[in-house]
């Protein structure tokens, strides 16, 4: 109930108009507040893209009448439009490494995230095998897509398609689609297209410093990562797509993707990278074991996640500076509200570039290092490039801002030491 309202927008008479809670996510009560004195003085006005996330079953009532073909007028919304021209032609490259998602959302309108999953769907034969309603499915995806903040500079649903683009990428490299089932597929493509869903534009620091509701439920762990899980959840029940399987599959596939969700929660990297590099030095990883290929899909999905640095420097750069906006606007809010400025989240001390060279030396390097070991195809090696690159190209931005180079973001170091690598070390 307080994430219904929280997302209405509210204006007074005079014209101020609040930010919405998405960026705000402790100013909840506030919106409660202002919601209860708006039949006196305070207009509010609603969106209508909240007005559907208000209740559910308007939402529901919504997609049935899609679902009926019933006063849905054309619109460039609909995927069989998305289907034509430079749309369609770029998703027949999708397993491309160089795939512009960012233009793909442009020609579909914003709706990269249901074009793109849905179009891998097909192609991986999943529709088929799981002999799914493609109403349901196309409802599901559009319910996932709206449930991303668009205002979110970074954690939108644009960032989602990217994983979910990246993440098909891994599931065609030869060691994993030689044994990757319909199942694994399937699991993979729904967590990383949910894998961020409701993401409220701060950190999981900044939820447990402002009291926030879900720091509280969760118990200030992987807090955001389980209200990604348990929202994926809620929509995939919500939307009945796998209504048809058994409930014990159900709650089989609820449980992995929660596995699989969690996993992308950067501050237990550490704990992932070590089990993976004592798997590869052991040589014992064995993808006929479900159990192993499980945790592949985990390390896939974090790879997926955190792959900007590894994409060509005009698309990698884009990422850089969408970050870092929304680090910035955080810090902007704990300055505001004295809540004490979070690493890397100051932007009168940090730049891009520290802050991206940070990222990549004690982040992305150790963890495409080790997946290079584990899938030495000519894909890592062209990620291993690019972050190469990119990182000797924020390099000369550092060097060109401060006069001095080789600077490491010491907000890294102050962060939780779980993730910094205890030995860093690349193949
Ligand atoms: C919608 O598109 C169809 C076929 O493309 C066309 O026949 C129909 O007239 C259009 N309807 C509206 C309301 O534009
Ligand atoms: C979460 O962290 C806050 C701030 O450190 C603390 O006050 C609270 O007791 C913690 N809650 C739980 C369940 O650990
Ligand atoms: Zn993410």
């Amino acid at each position: 109930y307080i994430r219904m309202l929280g997302d209405v927008r509210v204006r007074s008479r005079a014209g101020f108009e609040t930010e919405r809670r998405g960026s705000h996510p402790y100013i909840d009560f506030l919106f409660i507040f202002l919601f209860f004195v708006a039949n006196s003085e305070i207009e509010v006005s609603v969106s209508a893209r909240n007005v559907r996330r208000l209740l559910s079953f308007q939402r529901y009532l919504r997609s049935s009448r899609f679902f009926r073909g019933i006063t849905v007028p054309n619109s460039s919304n609909i995927l069989d439009d998305d289907y034509n021209g430079q749309a369609k032609c770029m998703l027949e490259k999708v397993g491309n490494w160089n795939f512009d998602i960012f233009l793909f959302d442009r020609l579909t309108n914003g709706n990269s995230l249901v074009s793109l999953t849905f179009h891998l769907f097909n192609l991986h034969g999943l529709i088929e095998h799981f002999q799914l309603d493609t109403m349901k499915l196309r409802r599901f995806l559009v319910m996932v897509q709206e449930d991303y903040h668009s205002q979110n500079p970074y954690h939108n649903a644009v960032h989602a398609a990217d994983v979910t683009q990246a993440m098909h990428c891994y599931l065609k490299e030869p060691k994993l689609s030689k044994s990757l089932t319909p199942w694994d597929v399937l699991l993979s493509l729904i967590a990383a297209a949910t894998h961020d869903l409701d993401h409220p534009g701060v950190n999981q620091p900044f939820l447990i410093k402002t009291n926030h509701y879900l720091a509280t439920l969760y118990k200030n762990t992987s807090v955001l990562e389980n209200h990604h899980w348990r929202s994926a959840v809620g929509l995939l029940r919500e939307s009945g797509l796998f209504a048809h399987m058994s409930l014990e599959n159900r709650q089989l596939m609820e449980s992995q993707i929660g596995d699989l969700i969690l996993a992308t929660d950067i501050s237990q990297q550490n704990e992932y990278l070590s089990m993976f590099r004592s798997h590869l030095d052991r040589g014992d990883l064995c993808l006929e074991n479900a159990n192993h290929r499980h945790f592949i899909l985990q390390m896939a999905l974090k790879c997926a996640d955190i792959c900007n640095p590894c994409r060509t420097w005009e698309l990698s750069k884009q990422w850089s500076e969408k970050v870092t906006e929304e680090f910035f606007h955080q810090g902007d809010i704990e300055k505001k509200y004295h809540l004490g400025v979070s690493p890397l989240c100051d932007r009168q001390t940090e730049t891009i570039a520290n802050i991206q060279i940070g990222f990549m030396t004690y982040l992305v390097e150790p963890l495409f290092g080790e997946w290079a070991r584990f899938s030495n195809t000519r894909l890592s090696q062209t990620m291993l490039g690019h972050l190469g690159l990119n990182k000797a190209s924020w390099k000369g931005v550092q060097r060109e801002q401060s006069g001095s180079g080789d600077d490491v973001d010491p907000a890294f170091e102050e962060m939780d030491s779980d993730i910094l690598p205890q030995e860093p070390r690349l193949s």
